[in-house]
């Protein structure tokens, strides 16, 4: 029922205070949309403007990867400590919780297998089925120097056009080719190339000189793993990266073929938002690990 006997009187109008027009702290996304900034606000932290992605999404090409045998048994347990997961349609719906609420950062690209040319990918996600999982934010890999690269380049700007119409942003992640160089030159150029047709934030990998690739990608750059590390070598480099400009991690064999990948996500959030170092993050790493024995 309407309130229409009786109403007080307005009056806090708080004219003291002028409305608040707040800056977006993230790199290059200030003129998104409110769903946008939302979206992305659910994948990297307000509060630091960072990230730990945890990335599980290994299977769409490489199938049952080392320490994915079982996502349910030994992912889901890790998910109180990630700010985002990065996963699977099929992984999402056969084995996570719905009940997670955090940013759920999808892999929207695929096709080919490790046996095939992996470049030659589609869009393999459709944008409703994205807004159906409510994700955050959906992934697409570009291999710029690449067999397919027009091909994959083109996935991203039609996912970049869904995802603007529907206010999901897009993570442009850039793929090295077995024979290309993972130098600096090769990550400017990529990682510059997506940011200008439309890419939110762009995930690459760490590489000498990192400084110059951020400052070049007026967008958000969070960087992949990679290959497994001895852990103080993963803790390392997360550190630089973040040193060097990068708003984050999309990590995961370093943090699920860890023998305590609990113990290293948890160093990995200490190094990445609160700028601990790798030396004190494998301490903790050490002891999370004993306490757990
Ligand atoms: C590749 O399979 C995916 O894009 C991964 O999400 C990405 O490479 C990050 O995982 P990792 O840290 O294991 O490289």
């Amino acid at each position: 029922m309407a309130d229409t006997d009786g109403m007080k009187e307005t009056k806090n109008y708080h004219l003291d205070k002028p409305a608040k027009s707040q800056a977006f702290g993230l790199k290059g996304c200030n003129e998104l949309d409110w769903g946008m900034k939302n979206r992305l606000s659910n994948i990297f932290r307000p509060e630091t403007g960072r990230t730990v992605m945890l990335a599980v999404d290994h299977g769409y090409f490489m199938g049952p990867t080392t320490g994915l045998e079982r996502i349910d048994v030994d992912i889901v347990p890790l998910l109180p400590y990630a700010d985002t997961l990065m996963c699977t349609r099929g992984a999402l719906r056969s084995m996570i919780p719905p009940t997670f609420n955090k940013g759920v950062v999808m892999r929207s690209s695929g096709g080919p297998s490790i046996l095939k040319e992996i470049s030659n990918e589609h869009i393999a996600v459709a944008v409703e089925d994205a807004v159906r999982m409510n994700v955050a934010a959906m992934a697409v890999q570009v291999f710029i120097g690449g067999e397919f690269e027009t091909q994959s380049v083109h996935n991203m700007t039609r996912l970049v056009d869904e995802g603007l119409r529907y206010g999901i942003p897009t993570l442009a992640v850039t793929a090295v080719g077995k024979d290309m160089n993972r130098d600096a030159k090769y990550m400017r150029l990529a990682t510059r190339i997506c940011a200008e047709l439309g890419a939110s934030y762009l995930k690459t990998y760490y590489v000498k000189d990192f400084e110059t690739v951020t400052a070049s990608c007026p967008v958000p750059i969070v960087i992949a793993g990679g290959k497994k590390l001895p852990e103080l070598d993963a803790l390392t480099m997360a550190s630089n990266a973040i040193n060097d400009g990068a708003a984050g991690v999309d990590m995961g064999r370093n943090i699920f073929q860890s023998d305590a990948p609990h113990a290293m996500i948890q160093a990995v959030s200490k190094v990445v938002h609160d700028n601990m170092s790798p030396k004190d993050g494998l301490d903790l790493y050490q002891t999370l690990k004993n306490e757990a024995k």
